[in-house]
């Protein structure tokens, strides 16, 4: 399971490559806005300066909602550096654009993907990967982690080389039930992460070590 953050933040993205376990970066046109980047030269430099801090792959997310903006668009991101993935919404002409990126070897994922139909359609147009938003799902009554499970199976089902990308991960059990579940990535806040080291018996427990250890040295 790959561990991506979820982040525009540079801080954040350098304090989970110190921890030796992050895989990639997902940003979206809100978080860089969080950031306070603003005009398309500072937003490249932006995504390089993020591409230059990790390994992995570093999605960038288009903002043009026709075919020739968004291939535009995503040509120019995948420019700036080998690890950009191009983030294309889930709408038609997105999907269109998906399949022209995969024809010309642009990899994607395919953003606000909420039906397991959705799920298919960008499976079937060559997305590198396909992000179903958890959260967002949960924010309006339904169930985030069962369409998870859902788009694993249909993809399973014919060996969809599409990696499904698990998005909008509020906290740690979202983060757990999909490694149960078996996505290939999620990707979180920086405290979901830092979440997962927590347990109130290792706080005791190593309190109690310590104060043991130290005895023996006394
Ligand atoms: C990541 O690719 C998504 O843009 C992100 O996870 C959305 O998260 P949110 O629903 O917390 O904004």
């Amino acid at each position: 399971m790959k561990f991506f953050i979820d982040t525009a933040n540079l801080d954040e993205i350098r304090q989970a490559h110190a921890l030796g376990i992050l895989d990639g970066v997902t940003t979206n046109p809100s978080l860089m806005a969080k950031e306070g980047i603003k005009g398309r030269d500072n937003i490249l430099k932006h995504y390089k300066a993020i591409c230059d801090i990790v390994e992995g792959h570093v999605s960038a997310e288009v903002v043009s909602t026709d075919f020739k903006g968004i291939v535009e668009e995503g040509e120019l991101l995948a420019s700036i550096d080998e690890k950009i993935v191009v983030k294309v919404p889930m709408i038609k002409d997105g999907v269109k654009a998906i399949r022209h990126f995969y024809k010309n070897g642009i990899k994607t994922n395919c953003t606000l993907v909420f039906s397991a139909g959705q799920a298919l359609l960008a499976a079937k147009a060559g997305a590198t990967y396909v992000s179903p938003f958890i959260g967002r799902i949960d924010d309006v009554g339904g169930d985030g982690l069962d369409l998870i499970e859902q788009i694993v199976n249909i993809y399973n089902n014919y060996g969809f080389e599409t990696q499904v990308l698990a998005a909008s991960i509020r906290h740690v059990p979202h983060l757990i039930q999909c490694a149960e579940i078996g996505v290939d990535v999620a990707t979180c806040p920086l405290s979901v992460i830092l979440g997962l080291l927590k347990h109130p018996l290792t706080d005791v427990g190593l309190e109690r070590f310590l104060a043991d250890a130290r005895k023996t040295m006394e």
